[in-house]
């Protein structure tokens, strides 16, 4: 049932190939430049004309929801907010008949999300789902919505489904830009082909398994890591730190790497392992300078670049390439390494990385 793998957890890993170009399969023909979403299409009009979108998840969910502010921000120019549920549902929201609200959910079954959109609805905004598993309770309780194609996950650690969730939500905010004429077409057209595009570029950010296997033996006995991205790469940052604490029990943290100034650059000295994602965007030449503040503070850096940089690699301690793409697909890819990684470290230290202590794969109660 692993199909050979060790855990569920490397398995899921690599069936990402597979499973983000499942989530795109008849949404998406760049030859004919063709985008289609049948949940999207039916709630259309609202989508483009709503005041805001909110979108409520939790955890590696609610991650995929920060990708997705980026993106819709910027191609659709909707204002977007990014709520954990748990907290949007006590908090008395301001929520009215214009707004959207989009629950994301591997399970679709987690209580703080389900309780989120239940609140919303009662208020009158439009609830629109991203699930995984068919017919669970969210996507039951929706207006509309997309599943992502990701297939069972069963590791408790999100692999998988958050890239099939990026996936539809990068197509989500390419159909509302389009609708809007906020994305222009030669842009759209280039997104298109980079989007189908990365499955062939995941199986190859895949090949660095063996690399990562040394870093891992490396750090495996670290007792804190820091995780630093800007960007598209922020959440992926935030993504990373928790694959890492919840599976192999080693502290971690993620922040925008700017913020780092303002407090955990404390923290930084030789035993310090930071994990900087600083691949080629609109901010490489701010995150060069976060890489040049953390090695003069001694820290050990482990930077995620892309293929062919030579000027984070000559100051990073290790360095991992990945395909070039461009930045709103960044975190399809960027992600990837950071999964290895965790799961590696899991494993050298004994861990149950498919069940870690302490947690479930749903989390059917608040
Ligand atoms: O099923 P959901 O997507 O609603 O689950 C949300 C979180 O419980 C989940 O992503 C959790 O954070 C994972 N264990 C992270 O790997």
């Amino acid at each position: 049932e692993k199909g050979g793998y060790e855990h569920f957890m490397l398995k899921e890993i690599y069936e990402q190939p597979r499973s983000i170009l499942d989530s795109m399969r008849g949404r998406l023909v760049a030859e004919s430049n063709h985008m289609m979403m049948s949940g999207v299409r039916e709630y259309e009009n609202k989508f483009a004309n709503a005041d805001r979108i909110i979108i409520v998840a939790c955890g590696t969910s609610w991650h995929a929801g920060l990708v997705a502010e980026y993106l819709i921000e910027d191609l659709a120019r909707i204002p977007v907010e990014v709520e954990y549920a748990s907290e949007f549902r006590y908090r008395n929201p301001i929520i009215t008949e214009k707004d959207i609200v989009v629950a994301i959910s591997q399970s679709g079954e987690t209580a703080d999300t389900l309780a989120a959109l239940e609140l919303a609805k009662s208020k009158g905004a439009t609830i629109f789902g991203i699930c995984n598993v068919v017919g669970s309770s969210i996507a039951r309780a929706t207006d509309a919505g997309a599943y992502t194609h990701a297939g069972p996950e069963i590791g408790v650690a999100s692999t998988k489904a958050f890239t099939a969730q990026v996936t539809v939500l990068t197509l989500i905010a390419m159909i509302l830009g389009t609708k809007r004429g906020t994305l222009e077409t030669t842009k759209l057209h280039q997104l298109m082909a980079e989007l189908e595009s990365i499955p062939a570029k995941v199986e190859k950010a895949l090949k660095l398994d063996n690399q990562i296997v040394e870093i891992s033996e490396i750090f495996k006995d670290a007792t804190n890591f820091l995780y630093l991205g800007r960007g598209y790469n922020f959440p992926v940052a935030l993504e990373g730190a928790l694959k890492l604490k919840e599976i192999s029990y080693i502290h971690a943290e993620g922040y925008p790497a700017a913020e780092m100034k303002h407090g955990p650059i404390a923290l930084i000295d030789e035993q310090m392992p930071v994990v900087v994602i600083a691949t080629k965007d609109s901010s490489y030449d701010k995150i060069v300078s976060n890489v040049q503040e953390v090695k003069a503070r001694k820290g050990k850096v482990i930077a995620i670049v892309t293929e062919g940089d030579t000027t984070i690699p000559s100051m990073a301690d290790y360095v991992i390439e990945i395909p070039e793409t461009s930045e709103h697909l960044m975190p399809l890819l960027s992600v990837i390494p950071l999964q290895l990684l965790s799961y590696h470290i899991a494993v050298m230290r004994g861990c149950n990385v498919d069940q870690p202590r302490n947690l479930a794969k749903s989390v059917t109660v608040e």
